[in-house]
């Protein structure tokens, strides 16, 4: 007899529909045919075991099963539960009867209990797509997939739960949740500026820096601080729509990152990777290619830390990415999209001792260390950051002082504000959503400045010795402070703020 069961395949952060058709007949042969790699095939003994200790009978007859398409890669054991049941089915040990409403996946273990998958909302989403009326995933995963309206989402943790559901059309084990309600409920912040003491211009910079999507990198004393205001950058930042939670929810589920008891990343993802990370780890790879931390920072915050201890060649395969704000992983067989739109955060010492322009410690570096300290960081990375920040230690008695400072609410009230603006601006440029992203070219759309402030500007480039890159950055600086002020204009004062966020393109820097 033959069966076919649906079970799912994740291209990208994107789900495929695969077909799974069992082919019961007289012999003694196990054929598995449609590129499946050595995990699927090792499912042969996994099942023979699995189908015998729930109390049914492996069928010992000629099987073939083929998965389909055929040129679509089918890695691991995610396959046992459709195989499985599709077998049960062929043999006639469970009613085929509701094969065809359901995408199945989930990976057995000998005693015929289902342990979780990846990519199990992707699932959820390409099913409902393709008219499907449920899916079955392991319970783990139940509360990612489920978010998806529209369809119907069992989770189980044992193959038994699932054959008496086909075979009796029972509700058990139907899970229902509602998108909106979870991102209200879930939408909580573990940190608050209102724990860190003075540092008002951090604060501010980084304000800036979430209100504009401009990238940041602060230069500061070990224990100045920088951790503890990177680490709050997303409680700044306007909360996700539903789109862009369901978007990060799909890459970490696909990485298999989301705890069994979560059903959406309704915060913005803060990722801090070390910097003895790979160029596979940051922006993703692998020879199954798996989503790296610029595409699990997607929507949110990526800090990098110590940024010139990270290796120049793990930088430098940042920079595309940063550019498009998507990365593409070619391997032999496969190429595959992840997003990776995010917001950079880095930090450093001043100097390798880390005390260059401490105000009571002594720098115990020669300039030209201190100079070539900062040229470890690659150029092309650099000309994606516009704001850099100075953090010098807040003096103890600032430390002691009991006052709260501002709340992180506020500072987003703000920034979503700006932010408004913004969308108004560029509402019919497509690759445009803030002021980071404008070129050249915008500028002189959106950034005319007056008779004044190109004066300040030539001045401010002369006395400090600004390199030329510097220019755009403090144009496009200055136009999100201005519209933080709510001004259509930006006004000298505007341009004289942006102008203090470029220490690091003084030409004097470090000597
Ligand atoms: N402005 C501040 N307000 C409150 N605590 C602070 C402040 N600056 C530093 N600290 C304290 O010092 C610790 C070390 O700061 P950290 O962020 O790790 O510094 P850095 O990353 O610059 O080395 C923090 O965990 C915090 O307890
Ligand atoms: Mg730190
Ligand atoms: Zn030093």
């Amino acid at each position: 007899m033959l069966v076919k069961t649906f079970g799912s395949a994740i291209h990208g952060i994107d789900a495929i529909i695969i077909t799974i058709e069992v082919n019961i007949s007289q012999g003694k042969k196990f054929y598995l045919v449609g590129l499946p790699d050595n995990a699927v095939k090792e499912s042969h003994h996994r099942l023979v075991a699995v189908i015998n200790n729930i109390g049914n009978k492996f069928p010992r007859r000629r099987i073939v099963i083929n998965m389909a398409p055929a040129d679509i890669k089918k890695e691991g054991s995610a396959y046992d539960l459709p195989i499985a049941i599709a077998i049960l089915a062929a043999s006639e040990q469970i009613s085929n009867h509701r094969l065809n409403d359901f995408v199945m996946m989930g990976e057995l273990s000998l005693d015929g209990s289902i342990k979780p998958v990846k990519g199990a909302l992707s699932m959820a989403l390409k099913a409902k797509e393709d008219n499907f009326k449920g899916i079955i995933v392991p319970l783990e995963n139940v509360m990612e997939a489920a978010i998806v309206e529209g369809i119907d989402v069992y989770g189980f943790s044992h193959i038994t739960e699932v054959m008496a559901m086909l075979n009796n059309d029972t509700k058990a084990g139907l899970v229902e949740l509602s998108a909106d309600d979870q991102l209200l409920k879930l939408n909580t912040y573990t940190f608050d500026f209102e724990d860190v003491k003075g540092q008002e211009n951090i604060k501010r910079a980084l304000e800036i820096a979430a209100a504009g999507g401009h990238n940041v990198i602060m230069i500061g004393p070990p224990g100045s601080g920088k951790t503890m205001l990177a680490k709050r950058l997303p409680s700044i930042l306007p909360p996700m729509s539903i789109e862009e939670a369901l978007e990060t929810t799909k890459i970490h589920s696909v990485a298999g990152l989301l705890p069994s008891d979560s059903s959406l990343v309704s915060v913005r993802p803060y990722r801090s990777p070390h910097h003895t990370i790979s160029d596979a780890g940051l922006v993703g790879g692998g020879t199954y290619p798996q989503p790296g931390e610029i595409s699990l920072a997607q929507n949110g915050v990526l800090f990098l830390d110590e940024l010139p201890e990270f290796k120049r060649s793990v930088l430098e395969v940042m920079r595309q990415p940063m550019e498009d704000r998507i990365v593409t992983i070619s391997r032999a067989r496969v190429t595959v999209d992840y997003p990776a739109s995010f917001m950079l955060i880095a930090a450093m010492n001043p100097c390798p001792c880390g005390y260059y322009n401490h105000p009571e410690k002594d720098c115990v570096c020669s300039p030209g260390i201190v100079k070539s300290y900062l040229n470890k960081i690659s150029g092309p990375l650099m000309d994606r950051i516009d704001l850099h920040v100075e953090v010098t230690p807040v003096p103890f008695s600032e430390l002691a002082d009991t006052r709260a400072g501002i709340k992180s609410e506020i500072v987003r009230q703000r920034v979503i504000k700006a932010g408004k603006i913004q969308e108004q601006r560029f509402k019919n440029q497509k690759e445009i959503h803030n002021n980071a992203q404008m070129g050249t070219k915008d500028l002189s759309t959106y950034c005319q400045l007056d008779e004044s402030g190109r004066n300040l500007l030539k001045i401010a480039m002369e006395k400090l010795s600004l390199s030329a890159r510097a220019y755009d950055r403090i144009i496009k600086v200055s136009r999100t402070i201005a519209d933080l002020d709510n001004s259509e204009f930006i006004k000298t004062e505007h341009l004289a703020e942006a102008i203090q966020y470029r220490s690091l393109d003084r030409e004097n820097w470090g000597s």
